[in-house]
């Protein structure tokens, strides 16, 4: 062997460690979800690599981490047949159905007693990934189940998609086929459709949409841009390896490396699994996956292989929908909403329709520009959406329900409340009534500054505020606190008692926190969590209106259109008039604590399970006071996991990782000592 070689042998060594090191921080960070080096270390192994194999390009394998996107756009994509067909889902939409399902399965089976298990059902595209030897070699999409696209230089641009198998666990079989879903999470969702509209290209409908547009690029480098994720929930063909369940396939697939969703589970029997369907329903919009409903297997293989398949769909399976998010209706009009900032918003007012389980009648279509875009007109028979708490909104016109009678929306250049002229400064897309004690405004920011994340006056709902206004016995937000017991007297549904009671409340509320207080201003573009963050630079109000807008800008987070926002606000006579008044009123704050040096300090919680004497949100906020921090997994820079009841799966992780674990008394304890 020449010196030459022996470099290059070594070289090679060198490379095949990296790699593994790679690989093992992706799967860390990709799929755990608990990453255990920095960005900067990561990125400088990956460096390395990229240095190594630039010296010795003949090193360079296809399963190597610096290729993810490395082939060349494609002219068309080629199709792969699919070894083992896949299969669709029968649907159901209600409990009947599922009960149904049960009893089919049940009888199907001869009193062999079913499991099941309950997934998510993620909406974005199926696919397919063959493995042999541990190391992908094609993906490609459903197509009709029998045929699909090839998308492998795709696929692989997607850095939780291994393309190596780990194998420390469990031993690899020599063929794998797995399958899975590919989706966008909705922060990504959203923040690539803002990307597109800066730059004046059109938006997708829905993540599942922006899913699939983005898989299905001729060129992998487009794809590779787009933040695409993937669940896994199945094999196809597999050699040398007999699984007896579904959950220990799921089980194997996270072993060998694969994104597999945490919130999956086992039930013992059909009831389960309605419960869980009742569960997955009240919390799916917290998750950054769009969920169209779960998906109910049949647990036990054996069970499967008996029951078989018809009309291309397995009758060990079933895929129980929520009712869907989006649905189409008639504009029958638009109008124009003033908000408490002086924005006018055209809303249309629709033909009422069902949208996930709930009335619809009014949607947003943001501004003017939005309408242009969208090209929406009066008639138009359009797609709306309504996703938890968000307002619903016009997704797309339906151009081919057009007939021809449909009518443009002109913005009116006036306030349709006040009738002042409306301003909008160049360049910005929000239109505006510029008169400030325009009703419509002052109606907004009062139920602004009385609702529960605010001042939380008990009991003053929009129909009293509405009222006040209406009357002119409330002109400003200082006169709420001018307000009497005889001024309640007199509107109607008043009696002596609730008018009491509308009196103390809105005293009550005369004490409160400078997150509140500041929050009830409104103002604009400073929501909740910038609250936080202010409160975190300034003690008081006074102190936040003398910052300059440079001062402002130098906070993490507070970016120039912010700044020149808050600075704005602090600028207008009749805000600060606002604020000088509230304080002759009697309203008065805690100021935030100083957050006491060193005592909590470096020091990082996790919590896990119910909590009995605070809030997830509380106890957050008292260990940050002290300077700690909190995170959601544990990882090996855990200092303490404070555990309420019933605890989970974190308390394995504690042990693993040696982490001390605290109950909720030993938690206060401890605040106690470092306050
Ligand atoms: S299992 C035979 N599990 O739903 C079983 N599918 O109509 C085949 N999907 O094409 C699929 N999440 O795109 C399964 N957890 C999940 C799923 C899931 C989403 C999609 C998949 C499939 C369609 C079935």
């Amino acid at each position: 062997m020449g010196k030459r070689d022996i470099t290059k042998e070594e070289t090679k060594k060198q490379i095949e460690k990296l790699r593994e090191e790679i690989r093992y921080h992706d799967y860390r960070y990709y799929v755990l979800n608990e990453p255990i080096i920095s960005d900067a270390e990561y990125d400088k192994l990956m460096r390395h690599l990229q240095d190594l194999e630039e010296k010795f390009p003949d090193l360079v394998t296809p399963d190597s981490p610096t290729q993810r996107v490395g082939a060349l756009p494609r002219e068309e994509f080629g199709t792969v047949r699919h070894s083992i067909p896949m299969l669709s889902l029968s649907n159901a939409s209600k409990e009947t159905e599922v009960y149904d399902f049960d009893r089919r399965v049940r009888k199907g089976l001869n009193g062999g007693k079913p499991r099941y298990v309950t997934e998510p059902k993620i909406d974005g595209l199926a696919v397919e990934i063959v493995y042999r030897g541990g190391i992908m070699q094609v993906a490609s999409t459903r197509g009709d189940g029998e045929v699909g696209e090839d998308v492998t230089d795709n696929l692989k641009t997607i850095k939780s998609i291994p393309l190596r198998l780990l194998k420390k666990e469990l031993p690899l079989p020599e063929l794998l086929e797995v399958r899975g879903e590919v989706y966008m999470g909705k922060g990504d969702f959203r923040k690539l459709n803002q990307e597109r509209e800066k730059k004046g290209e059109s938006i997708f409908a829905n993540p599942r949409n922006a899913a699939a547009g983005s898989l299905r690029q001729l060129d992998p480098k487009v794809t590779a841009e787009r933040p695409l994720s993937i669940f896994f929930y199945g094999v196809g063909s597999v050699e040398d390896r007999q699984f007896k369940s579904h959950w220990e396939i799921l089980q194997s697939l996270l072993k060998w490396g694969f994104t597999v969703n945490p919130h999956n589970k086992l039930c013992l029997n059909i009831e389960e699994c309605i419960e869980y369907f009742n569960q997955m329903k009240s919390v799916r919009e917290e998750f950054d996956f769009e969920m169209d409903g779960i998906v109910i297997k049949v647990h036990q293989l054996e069970f499967q292989e008996r029951l078989g398949e018809i009309s291309r769909s397995p009758r060990w399976a079933l895929a129980y929908k929520f009712p869907s998010i989006q649905s189409t209706t008639r504009i029958i009009d638009i109008k124009v909403q003033v908000g408490r900032t002086g924005a006018l918003t055209p809303v249309a007012i629709l033909e009422p329709v069902e949208v996930g389980g709930v009335t619809v009648s009014r949607a947003t279509l943001h501004n003017q520009d939005e309408i242009d875009r969208k090209d929406v007109r009066v008639g138009d028979t359009v797609l709306v959406q309504r996703a938890g708490d968000v307002i619903p909104e016009v997704v797309k016109v339906i151009k081919e329900k057009r007939s021809g009678k449909e009518k443009k929306f002109e913005f009116p250049s006036l306030c349709p409340i006040c009738q002042t002229k409306v301003s909008q400064p160049l360049g910005e897309v929000v239109a505006r009534c510029s008169n400030i004690s325009c009703p419509a405004r002052l109606k907004q920011s009062i139920k602004h500054f009385v609702s529960r994340q605010a001042l939380d006056v008990e009991g003053l709902g929009d129909k009293i505020v509405e009222t006040l206004v209406d009357k002119a016995m409330v002109k400003s937000i200082p006169d709420l606190y001018r307000l009497k017991k005889e001024d309640f007297l007199k509107l109607e549904g008043f009696a002596e008692k609730s008018s009491e009671n509308m009196i103390n409340a809105i005293e009550k509320s005369k004490k409160t926190t400078l997150e509140r207080l500041l929050y009830g201003l409104g103002i604009r573009h400073v929501g909740q969590h910038l609250v936080k963050v202010l409160t975190e630079n300034f003690p008081d109000i006074e102190s936040l209106s003398k910052a300059s807008e440079e001062e402002l800008w130098q906070i993490n987070e507070i970016g120039p259109e912010v700044a020149g926002s808050i600075r704005d606000f602090f600028t207008r006579k009749e805000n600060l008039k606002v604020i000088d008044e509230l304080r002759r009123l009697g309203i008065t704050y805690e100021r935030r604590k100083k957050i006491v040096e060193g005592k909590l300090k470096g020091l990082t919680f996790v919590f896990t399970g119910e909590l009995e004497r605070f809030t997830r949100e509380e106890a957050k906020r008292l260990v940050e006071d002290r300077g700690g921090r909190v995170t959601s997994s544990v990882s090996k820079t855990t200092d303490y996991i404070v555990a309420g009841k019933n605890a989970g799966s974190k308390m394995a992780q504690a042990q693993k990782y040696n982490v001390k674990i605290i109950g909720e008394q030993e938690f206060e304890h401890l605040l106690q000592l470092n306050s």
